[in-house]
């Protein structure tokens, strides 16, 4: 029995509880996330790389989920879904603990302005959440263009479960956020790898 069968059926965006369920993502291996794929550069490209695993994509803006599923439908990618949801509240109500293998999120929103850091996604409480959905071993990985969102992450770590590797990395996504950033003679980014080395419960 072909046990994606319930994958290859559902629709490209899955914008409610109902077609979530549907998608019965328990048998379906691999599954990998990326947080703000905005253009969908990097999701599309792995897809096509993996074809084997399942990609979630989760995404706020409406307008960017629509035009990425239709670059879904051009390449025939059956192994992409794009949820239309809040990141937090997708790991929050939607994965269950250990079922996700990769998570990444290329240049998350930095919130540069002081009384803006309690928007950042990646604070202690989120990767918390993140190492329980995540599987043993498994990893996520953030790459930021600016040094303060990096720092500050790295300070959120503590109590979160996770090994990490972090370093400064040439461009190397191509995603439209790099391309921005390069266009305006950045060319140093901040990259944070992390690795579940022990279970958090939440
Ligand atoms: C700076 S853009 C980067 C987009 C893309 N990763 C790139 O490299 O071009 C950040 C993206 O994250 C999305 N985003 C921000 N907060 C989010 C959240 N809580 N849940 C889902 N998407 C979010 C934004 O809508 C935006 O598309």
């Amino acid at each position: 029995m072909d046990t994606r069968a319930s994958l290859y059926e559902s629709p490209v965006i899955i914008a409610d509880r109902e077609a979530w369920e549907a998608l019965n993502l328990k048998d379906a291996g691999t599954i990998e996330v990326e947080i703000g794929f905005g253009s969908g550069e990097y999701l599309l490209r792995r897809a096509r790389q993996f074809p084997d695993r399942v990609f979630i994509g989760i995404e706020k803006k409406s307008g960017l989920i629509k035009e990425v599923a239709k670059k879904v439908a051009i390449h025939n990618l059956t192994n992409i879904r794009l949820l239309d949801w809040c990141a937090r509240d997708a790991f929050t109500y939607l994965f269950p603990a250990c079922s996700v293998s990769r998570v990444y999120a290329l240049f998350p929103d930095p919130w540069p302005k002081k009384r803006h850091s309690k928007y950042r996604l990646f604070s202690t409480q989120y990767l918390r959440l993140l190492n329980n959905r995540l599987i043993t071993g498994c990893e996520a990985l953030i790459v930021t263009d600016s040094e303060e969102y990096c720092n500050w992450m790295l300070k959120q770590l503590p109590g979160t479960g996770f090994e990490v590797e972090h370093s400064t990395i040439p461009p190397q996504f191509n995603t439209k956020f790099e391309r921005k950033w390069l266009d305006q003679e950045f060319s140093t980014f901040f990259k944070i790898l992390l690795k579940k080395t022990e279970h958090i419960e939440v």
